[in-house]
């Protein structure tokens, strides 16, 4: 990997708009499992809990595994060396902004100030009335949680499968492809859309694509330049370093 290290270092070195794109992978190593490949969420817990006809029709049976997922599992998680190498690259103006897959909020803990989360965030429950408010002003013993306002079941203010991407993130991410000289893949398999078409358009755009994963993804055979094998916060830490020199 030694000379893909110094070809990434020296396309970010080189870069003018370089910018992140992550999946649950960059998560792992906060402790919070992937949702596909080995020990993924979708083999352990069927995804139906997240698509939206079947959460308003059976908002307890739903709502007692996302809690269990989402907010017993989620909620110790703390950001680990790869979302903070992320936010020292923001920080020194090298990297411009993050495009998340992730509802975990470890981005923004670690720092980063331009994220934009393609599948919103896990931090806020929301109702069909559109009134948000913090997850944790709520018991989550009592569920399923109602709206203070309008008394109507409240949700996590993630996208479920059958919703749409949350606008501004949408746009931001597409525009953040328009113009990216580099996109930083870490830890997504490349399978879920359209966020995954934010690599690509940056990819059809001219961008070099770096992908960081310990395994090789739909990205890697279609659209990656140079593929730096192994797990996030190794890499990442080897970029710094690199970026240093
Ligand atoms: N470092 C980097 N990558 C890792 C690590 C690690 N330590 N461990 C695992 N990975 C990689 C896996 O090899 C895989 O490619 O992270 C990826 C995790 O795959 P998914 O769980 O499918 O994550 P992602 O591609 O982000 O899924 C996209 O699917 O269910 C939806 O909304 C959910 O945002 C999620 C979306």
């Amino acid at each position: 990997m030694d000379q893909d290290l110094e070809e990434a270092i020296k396309l970010i070195k080189e870069s003018k708009y370089t910018v992140a794109f992550t999946g649950a992978g960059i998560s792992v190593e906060s402790g919070i499992p992937p949702f596909r490949g080995e020990n993924g969420l979708w083999s352990k817990y069927n995804p139906e809990i997240l698509d939206l006809s079947y959460f308003y029709s059976h908002p307890l049976a739903s709502w007692k595994v996302i809690k269990e997922i989402f907010y017993d599992f989620f909620g110790e998680a703390k950001p680990n060396k790869a979302h903070l190498a992320l936010a020292e690259l923001e920080n020194k103006g090298i990297l411009k902004s993050v495009v998340t897959q992730n509802i975990d909020n470890l981005h923004t803990e670690a720092g980063s100030k331009e994220v934009y989360e393609f599948h919103g965030n896990s931090r806020m429950l929301v109702c069909k009335n559109n009134h948000h408010f913090e997850a944790s002003l709520f018991n989550l013993e009592d569920l399923p949680p109602k709206c203070t306002k309008c008394n109507e079941t409240l949700k996590p203010d993630f996208i479920f499968f059958g919703e749409g991407i949350p606008e501004l993130a949408y746009c931001k991410s597409f525009e953040a492809a328009e113009k990216a000289d580099v996109i930083i893949v870490i830890g997504s398999t490349g399978e879920v859309y359209p966020a995954a078409n934010m690599p690509k358009q940056a990819k059809a755009n001219g961008a070099k694509i770096i992908e960081i994963n310990p395994e090789k993804t739909l990205f890697s055979e279609s659209i990656t330049d140079v593929f730096l094998q192994g797990k996030a916060s190794d890499v990442m830490e080897k970029i710094l370093i690199g970026l240093k020199r």
